[in-house]
């Protein structure tokens, strides 16, 4: 990476580090997400053994960065500026929508012969990815909540994890196998 896109990517860089709620909102959501991901992969049974081994040795390395990002979110929360936190009411829940939705790239669909973007595009909006999608962000809002970060809980936040103004989930979610939905 030169030029310009490495500017802009270092002016991010720099803004996350200078954003340390913000920072640790996204770590989890770049936790959450894979450990569900991994979870549904190595507990199937058509998961070839060696995958689901590792998936599920992953799991267990990748626990203590969850824990890690829990346990500083409250004091992180506690010490951050009011455009900070708007950034992790408002802002966070956009990104980490785009974020769960390129952990499937195109180029999977188009591995199979499907058209990528199309696919990837009328996928987004199937029930089981929502349920997924729902499932994968609940805890970060359970962390927000905990953290104190939120009593009500914001729109975008509501939309991106499928649940009420008091963090509880909404009801409806299809089944997803090896997740307890609402
Ligand atoms: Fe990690």
């Amino acid at each position: 990476m030169h030029g310009v896109p490495l500017k802009i990517a270092s002016l991010q860089i720099r803004s996350l580090i200078h954003n340390p709620a913000l920072f640790t909102v996204l770590v989890l959501a770049g936790e959450e997400i894979p450990d569900l991901l991994q979870h549904l992969a190595s507990e199937h049974p058509d998961t070839d053994p060696l995958i689901a081994a590792v998936n599920r040795y992953h799991r267990a390395e990748e626990a203590r960065h969850l824990s890690f990002a829990r346990t500083v979110l409250p004091e992180m929360w506690d010490e951050a500026s009011a455009v900070e936190r708007f950034r992790v009411l408002r802002v966070a829940p956009i990104g980490i929508r785009g974020l769960f939705d390129l952990f499937v790239h195109p180029g999977v669909y188009e591995s199979i012969g499907l058209p990528g973007w199309k696919t990837w595009r009328a996928v987004r909006s199937l029930p089981t990815r929502v349920a997924l999608r729902h499932a994968a962000t609940r805890p970060i809002v359970a962390a927000l909540r905990d953290a104190g970060a939120v009593t009500t809980v914001p729109k975008g936040w509501r939309d991106l994890a499928g649940v009420d103004h008091a963090g509880n989930p909404v009801p409806g979610d299809v089944r997803l196998p090896g997740i307890a939905t609402a």
